[in-house]
């Protein structure tokens, strides 16, 4: 079946472009919009339509092509053919016209548009910048200023905004594109409307200030910290506003090809392709039928209670909250008020919304209110015992097939399950703190889940706007049994000789989001200290690794909430503050377990603390805990703030090679003398054989 066809009605000749799911600019689709152009030129049709088919119009280039050899036409070629069109070509854009499909968009004449469409320039979060003229023709339509924040935001915006700010010139009443596409194209023909080309617009010098091309570089060395397409956009932009259209076109063409090769877009695309990979589980049958969720309660209003139900409720779904008494109750609502509250003063959320969602809660101390609920997520304190006498409790009053969900972050799933005496119908919804904004849910598989509560499970996420990710039940599933050897290897680096600042800068400066002793800091370090209370010795490791934060939590030094943690922070600013103090106590631990501190190098700490996360994933493969390598980058990315740009840990194991991973980790293994370094066996055969977790995962499908 051919991706373009073409047909006639009336004077009009209509490029149906038909690519499914989302009509990308494949090489075949590229080649065939320039025949369609090109061939419409010598029949009698007075203008064209391009017009798509299915669910949306052109969402961007192919992304699976991009590195691959071209085969036929590249994509500048076709938009000057569509510019330099003799007959006026008119865009009719329905669904989302994201990144080259706006700039096929922008290279017609004209554009018109369904109110419910959306368009944008998102190629920025794939460590792209818009790469067939979209840096050259959208500053020539809306502005320089509002160019810059449209295409280093990658955000879409909808029809109406579009039509305000030029990017499309009439929206179509009613919801028949094709209809109203074909009578705007008849009143252009009627009206004898000239051939609008946007390259030929010039940037008048006075409607922007030559300081904005610094000032953005500037603030967005700040906002997307350490990535490079956002600098290069604004480079293009400014290219736009002071040369010649082609000149600023081959400056783009240039700095596209760049960001392409850079490691940088491979790690943001590989995320894109499996945050959407993540939601397919392997051993599901297609057919497996769905629960519908109308009605959710959760247990507990907590700090997690609290934010999980502001989920269903901005999705529209009610939600029920029980606590253990009436005060527990009201404090937990007026935290979900407080921070709904927050959210309207920042401007982010109307009053009125507020209002709606609010509404959508309603609290209760009493389990028989359950009873009709369809799913239930319970968020008590973090004992076993305790969730055990929650799901006894749900297993005698909700209704049969009500999903029961735990939101624990270490506890046994399947002891939980075993509580009750439907274990098919519990799961773990393990959400991440703050609850209403963190992306990662990880939807925890016990042993008897169904298949229909995991496939229910995974479109409740879509549904509240998560990206989800399964995992297989062991002590902290996924992301958390990663975590705690990276924290680990954070804290012998701290006692052995680097500093908190190096160790959190030097992490910073990879990407992530906040440095592993600012994150203690923030979170209140009493957390791992009562964690560690309820544990063996065995359980807790090596206390060389807690010795540090034991002392400063028996000091009151919390972390930020007290004022100080393994920093003081400054009482106005917040600035965190190295504390001499604080060095003392380390230098007092080090001498307590006979360890001579040393200088560190800033890559050595790279590896101490992101190596043991790449072992750690390679066994939870190997137990077959997550599905693939690229799930849990996901979980990095979406939970941990692991830098997109570095494509989550497995990703950056493959980019550095996995037999240089096996080298380093033997390397340390053998300093050490300490088998906390022993490599993974699957890295190990992965590492002989020269190959890589992506490889790996390819040949398991
Ligand atoms: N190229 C290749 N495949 C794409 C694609 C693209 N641009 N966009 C989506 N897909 C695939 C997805 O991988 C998915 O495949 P799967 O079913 O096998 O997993 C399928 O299309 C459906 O995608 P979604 O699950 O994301 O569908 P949604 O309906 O949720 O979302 C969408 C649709 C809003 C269009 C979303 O897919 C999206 O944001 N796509 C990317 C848009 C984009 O980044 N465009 C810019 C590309 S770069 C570019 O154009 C460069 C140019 O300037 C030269
Ligand atoms: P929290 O201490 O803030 O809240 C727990 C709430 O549960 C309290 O309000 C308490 O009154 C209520 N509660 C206790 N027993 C109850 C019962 N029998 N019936 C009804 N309500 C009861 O705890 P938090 O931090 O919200 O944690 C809850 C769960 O979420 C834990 O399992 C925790 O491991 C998990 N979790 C916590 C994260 C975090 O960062 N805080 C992140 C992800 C998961």
């Amino acid at each position: 079946m051919s991706v373009v066809s073409y047909e006639m009605q009336g004077d009009i000749g209509i490029i149906w472009i038909d690519n499914p799911p989302v009509n990308a600019l494949s090489q075949a689709l590229r080649d065939g919009i320039y025949d369609a152009v090109t061939a419409a030129q010598d029949d009698h049709s007075k203008a064209l339509l391009l017009i798509c088919r299915g669910r949306t119009f052109i969402a961007g280039a192919d992304i699976s092509e991009f590195g691959k050899p071209l085969t036929g036409r590249d994509f500048n070629q076709v938009l000057e053919c569509i510019e330099h069109s003799a007959k006026p070509i008119i865009a009719a854009i329905h669904g989302t016209a994201l990144g080259g499909g706006l700039e096929t968009a922008l290279a017609c004449h004209y554009r018109c548009a369904l109110p419910s469409a959306m368009v944008g320039l998102p190629e920025v979060h794939l460590g792209l910048l818009p790469g067939a003229g979209g840096t050259q023709r959208v500053p020539r339509l809306i502005g320089v200023e509002a160019a810059i924040k449209m295409i280093t935001s990658g955000a879409p915006i909808k029809a109406a905004a579009a039509l305000e700010a030029k990017l499309i010139d009439h929206m179509v009443d009613g919801d028949d594109l094709l209809a109203g596409a074909l009578a705007y194209a008849e009143q252009l023909i009627a009206n004898a409307a000239p051939l609008l080309r946007v390259r030929d617009i010039t940037i008048d010098s006075a409607s922007f200030d030559a300081a904005i091309f610094d000032l953005s570089r500037k603030q967005l060395s700040r906002q997307a910290r350490g990535q490079v397409a956002p600098q290069r956009i604004v480079d293009c932009i400014e290219a736009a506003a002071t040369m010649p259209f082609d000149q600023g076109l081959a400056i783009e063409q240039g700095h596209f090809l760049d960001c392409m090769a850079s490691s940088q877009s491979a790690a943001m695309r590989h995320i894109f392709f499996a945050q959407r990979e993540a939601s397919k589980i392997k051993d599901l049958p297609k057919e497996t039928s769905k629960r519908h969720i109308q009605s959710v309660a959760i247990i507990g209003g907590g700090t997690m209670g609290g934010g999980i139900a502001m989920n269903f409720a901005n999705a529209g779904i009610p939600v029920t909250m029980l606590e253990i008494n009436d005060q527990a109750l009201q404090r937990g609502l007026a935290i979900v008020d407080k921070n709904y509250t927050a959210t309207v003063k920042k401007g982010k959320l109307s009053e009125a919304k507020k209002q709606c969602c609010m509404d959508l809660i309603t609290g209760t101390t009493n389990y028989q209110d359950l009873a009709n609920v369809d799913l239930v997520i319970e968020a008590v304190f973090e004992n076993l015992d305790i969730k055990k006498q929650v799901f006894a409790k749900l297993d005698e009053v909700c209704k049969p097939g009500a999903i029961l969900a735990t939101n624990t972050s270490y506890q046994d799933v399947n002891a939980i399950a075993a509580a009750t005496q439907r274990p098919e119908d519990v799961i773990g919804l393990h959400f991440f703190s703050p609850a209403n904004i963190m992306k990662l849910l990880e939807i925890v598989r016990a042993d008897k889940t169904s298949d229909e509560v995991i496939a229910t499970s995974m479109a409740v996420a879509k549904a509240i706007g998560k990206v989800p990710v399964l995992s297989g039940v062991c002590f902290g599933f996924i992301g958390n049994r990663m975590f705690s050897q990276y924290g680990r290897e954070a804290q012998l680096c701290l006692i052995e000789g680097a500093s908190a600042e190096q160790i959190d800068r030097v992490m910073e400066n990879f990407g992530m989001a906040m440095g592993p002793i600012a994150v203690s800091d923030l979170a209140g370090i009493d957390i791992g200290y009562k964690v560690r209370e309820a544990m063996s010795d065995e359980e807790k490791g090596d206390p060389r690794s807690y010795c540090i934060a034991d002392v400063l939590v028996e000091q009151g030094r919390l972390g930020q909430k007290t004022g100080a943690g393994f920093y003081k922070y400054d009482p106005q600013t917040r600035a965190r503050l190295n504390d001499p103090e604080v060095t003392a106590l380390i230098e007092a631990q080090a001498t307590k377990y006979n360890i001579t501190r040393r200088a560190f190098s800033d890559e050595e700490i790279i590896d101490r603390l992101l190596l043991p996360l790449v072992n750690e994933g390679a066994k939870i493969l190997q137990e077959g805990i997550a599905q693939r390598p690229s799930d849990i980058d996901v979980v990095y990315v979406f939970g941990y703030g692991f830098p997109v740009y570095q494509g989550g840990p497995m990703h950056y194991a493959d980019h550095i090679g996995l037999e240089t991973v096996y080298k380093k980790l033997c390397a340390l293994q053998q300093q050490s003398g300490d088998d906390f370094w022993q490599p993974a066996e699957l890295i190990k055969n992965l590492a002989e054989n020269g190959s890589s977790f992506a490889h790996w995962a390819h040949n398991q499908n």
